[in-house]
Formats: structure tokens, sequence, C-alpha cells
């Protein structure tokens, strides 16, 4: 699962990965695991650099794993390199959502360091327009937008038929 912050990835990972039966991995969570500290903490304290590094190694190690559903945070597919290892691990959904429906489900969330004393649909909207061409870098992409957890796992197994 690929997306920018605040599309689903996790509730729709988690959700996924019990309709097919498969196991789940939350990337994010896994980088804060081997880091020992928060997200937050692992950019302020080593760098964002550190941390896109982390999600490259932790990327890397799952290209063994099989069936299982990996949630990616929002700027994994930003390196060449993760985008082209996640493609070949297996099939790459990318959730979509508009910067205003973006703004609204994480407004209130201070965990994302990026958006840090910058939360605002303008920047949510640029950095999204920056990303695309890499969101974009996918094999399935959902729109979100005004469909619940459920909604939207549907609409992906409903897709994954013709592709496993
Ligand atoms: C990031 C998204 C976050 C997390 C980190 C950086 C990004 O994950 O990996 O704060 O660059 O978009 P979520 O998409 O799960 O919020």
């Amino acid at each position: 699962m690929t997306g920018f912050m605040g599309t689903g990835k996790s509730s729709v990972g988690v959700k996924l990965a019990q309709v097919l039966g498969y196991g789940y991995c939350d990337l994010d969570f896994s980088i804060t695991k081997r880091a020992g500290k928060s997200v937050n903490e692992i950019f302020a304290e080593d760098g964002e650099c550190r941390f896109r590094d982390l999600e490259t190694e932790l990327i890397s190690e799952m290209t063994e794993i099989d069936r299982q559903v990996i949630s990616t945070g929002g700027g994994a597919v930003i390196r060449k390199e993760n985008r082209e290892l996640l493609r070949s691990i297996g099939i790459v959904i990318n959730l979509v959502a508009s910067p205003e429906e973006v703004f609204l489900r994480i407004k209130s969330d201070a965990s994302r360091p990026l958006l840090k004393n910058k939360m605002s649909v303008e920047t949510i909207a640029e950095m999204l327009q920056e990303r695309e061409p890499f969101y974009a870098d996918a094999d399935l992409r959902i729109d979100t937008v005004g469909k619940n957890v459920e909604d939207v796992v549907h609409e992906i197994t409903l897709n994954l038929k013709g592709m496993m």
C-alpha cells in the first residue's frame, strides 16, 4: 500500500490483510522498532535522510516475504530504488485522497514531522503534486474520498481478483 499521509494505508491495510488471510506489516512501525524511537524523534535527532535510509533498509528486507500486506509511509515512494523494490515484491496499491480530505483527516495529528507547524491544505496540495508521479507508479489506484475502510477494501479485492 502506498499513498500520501492520511489516505488510509494503515487502516485499509490491516482490514485488507484480514480479508485476504494475509499477514500485515506497517513499515513506519517497523522503522520505529528498529530505531528504538518515534518517527518524530528520528527526524529531529538523526534527520530525514536517516529515516529514508531505514525505510529503504526495511523494504529491501521484505523481498523474501510472501502473503503480506505492507503499508508504507507516505514518502517511501520518493526514492526510485524503493519504488522498484516495491514493484518487485508484489502488487502496489496506491490510495488517493484530495488535499482537503487529507487535511481534515490528519490536521490534529502531530505525529508527522513533515507537516509540523505547516499543516495546511496548501502545503498538502504542493507535496501531493510533487509526489504525484511517484504515487502514479502503482498497479492499482483507489480514490478513498467519501468511502469507508470496508468500501475501499471491497474495491481493492474486486480489482485484485484479476491480478493474483
Ligand atoms: C511521511 C509519512 C509518514 C512517515 C513520515 C514521513 C511522508 O507516514 O513515514 O512522517 O514523507 O509522507 P504516513 O503516511 O503513514 O503518515
